[in-house]
């Protein structure tokens, strides 16, 4: 796994923007992946940026997103689908029939989930799949005990998850117990996956995930059997890796040999001063 260490969250978000950048220019019709959560936010604000910059082009893209909360309509303004809108989908032009996040409303799950994987498959997979990172190391809603090999489906959240998720709910009452969610083995097949994570909360995963054994008790670590996965971590989340120092060096070394282009994917270009640091 390739895993760069960045100063903090302002720079995390511009290196995983700069990648989605890349892949658009290469493939304009890409299929990206996405997430939810607080840690993608930074990134989402970064793609609005170069689209009103007219940088970056969605018109042709389509995306999946990872889950959504079982119960919750589409205008609930804790749904994810909601959340997509408000920090990503309404700031630029991805049409609306290339957006799917799954239906929070459905009541035959199964099927639901079975079309969700056939629409992935239609599309021609998942090109970059952005990822963030539970504090019991899940991926997606894949809680701990989830399979390695399970499809999009429906998931218990634990009592963690509930907790963590808390803080965007009124009271804990209200969140929901359940999710739909990508499975660890569909994520395991999108082309290049992007894992995120910022702040010392998120420390104890990601040095289990990355460097840990691979392990359905943290589902992140599958990512190790990934042939192509990037861990952008901030310096707070990359605490508790034990080869961070390698890491970086690595990351200096791949700089030098790679030249200009890698080093414009990381920082440059990108205009800094729309995040707040
Ligand atoms: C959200 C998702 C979850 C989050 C994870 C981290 O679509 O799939 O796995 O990425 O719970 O959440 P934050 O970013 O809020 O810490």
């Amino acid at each position: 796994m390739e895993v760069i260490i960045a100063p903090d969250y302002a720079s995390m978000s511009r290196l995983a923007a700069a990648m989605v950048v890349d892949l658009l220019n290469a493939k304009p019709n890409a299929v990206l992946g996405l997430a939810t959560g607080s840690t993608p936010i930074g990134t989402y604000q970064e793609l609005v940026a170069l689209y009103r910059a007219r940088k970056i082009d969605f018109a042709r893209v389509t995306t999946f997103n990872l889950d959504e909360y079982v119960g919750l309509p589409v205008d609930h303004p804790q749904s994810y689908s909601h959340f997509m809108r408000t920090n990503l989908f309404n700031h630029i032009n991805v049409p609306e029939r290339a957006i799917h996040v799954p239906s929070g409303t459905t009541t035959n799950h199964a099927a639901f989930c079975d079309w969700y994987e056939e629409e992935i498959k239609a599309a021609g997979g998942i090109d970059i799949q952005l990822l963030g990172i539970g504090g019991d190391g899940h991926i997606a809603f894949n809680e701990p005990g989830s399979s390695l090999g399970s499809r999009t489906r429906l998931k218990t959240l634990t009592q963690q998850t509930i907790d963590d998720n808390a803080r965007f709910f009124d009271t804990a009452a209200e969140v929901p117990r359940f999710a739909i969610t990508m499975g660890v083995g569909t994520i395991l097949e999108a082309r290049h996956c992007i894992l995120l994570a910022s702040g010392e909360g998120k420390a104890l995963p990601v040095a289990q995930a990355i460097e840990g054994p691979v392990t359905s008790m943290v589902t992140a670590s599958a990512l190790q059997l990934h042939p192509r996965t990037t861990a952008i971590v901030d310096e707070a989340a990359a605490a508790r890796l034990k080869l961070r120092e390698y890491y970086r060096w690595v990351h200096r070394h791949k700089a030098q040999s790679q030249g200009p282009h890698f080093l414009r994917t990381a920082e440059a270009s990108l205009p800094r001063d729309h995040l707040a640091e």
